[in-house]
């Protein structure tokens, strides 16, 4: 058991004052940021606050950035990154307390998506060949944790960019082979605030903890957009 310096940025809404906490914390080879996190809060601040809930990097409530990169706390280790730790809210969102960002502009765009299938009339029976599923895999993968937000430098200057995963997912539907609302899905990734407004950093794709690659998703809806553009 070795002990690591953990820096957390803090904020407290009442006072609207913004510092910075220092902890010791024990740790060993296996032992995650989030372990740290929740080894500070059972055990030295019980202010600290933070989200978690699967530890399992399925639920994607604990992005945070560490050491200046966006990441799943749950999913890093203390003993792969360097020491001291600075664990800090997710870039490019309103800080409610501590560690815990203001998630509704992300849910806000992701309802616009329209994110069910949408069917003009009612199927019988749809077979759905292995190969017409490929296309939904990568999408689908989304957990919608928001570090490709915070690693977006578009959505870090303008926040009406409806972002990466939020269009990843609008491209999921598109590409759904039992989905009929082509038309208004189109017309969603040619909005103003939509596709056109990615310029292809790529860093949503590179932050993103389950390899969905949102760059390439969004470019590929600019191709259909330019294709049905032509007819
Ligand atoms: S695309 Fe990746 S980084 Fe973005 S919300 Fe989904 S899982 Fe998280
Ligand atoms: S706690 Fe669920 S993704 Fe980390």
């Amino acid at each position: 058991m070795t002990e690591a310096k953990i820096f957390v940025r803090r904020y407290d809404p009442e006072t609207k004052k913004s510092w910075i906490s220092e902890y010791n914390v024990p740790v060993e080879g296996d032992t995650m940021v989030l372990d740290a996190l929740v080894y500070i809060k059972n055990k030295i601040d019980r202010t600290l606050t933070f989200r978690y809930s699967c530890r399992m990097a399925i639920c994607g409530s604990c992005g945070m950035v560490i050491n200046g990169r966006p990441m799943l706390a749950c999913q890093t280790k203390v003993a792969e990154i360097r020491t001291p730790i600075v664990v800090e809210p997710l870039y490019n969102f309103d800080v409610i307390k501590d560690l815990v960002v203001d998630m509704d502009v992300f849910m806000h765009y992701l309802k616009e998506m329209k994110p069910y299938i949408i069917r003009k009339e009612e199927p019988k029976e749809i077979i759905v060949k292995s190969e017409q599923q490929e296309p939904i895999i990568n999408p689908s993968a989304c957990i919608n944790c928001m570090l490709c937000y915070a690693a977006c430098p578009v959505f870090g200057y303008d926040q009406t960019f409806k972002g990466p995963a939020a269009l990843s997912l609008l491209y999921r539907y598109l590409m759904d082979p039992i989905d009929q609302g082509r038309e208004e899905r189109l017309k969603i990734a040619n909005d103003k605030d939509a596709v056109w407004k990615c310029s292809f950093w790529g860093e949503c794709s590179n932050a993103c903890p389950k390899n969905v690659d949102p760059a390439f998703n969004i470019q590929r809806m600019k191709l259909m957009l330019g294709l049905s553009s032509l007819k």
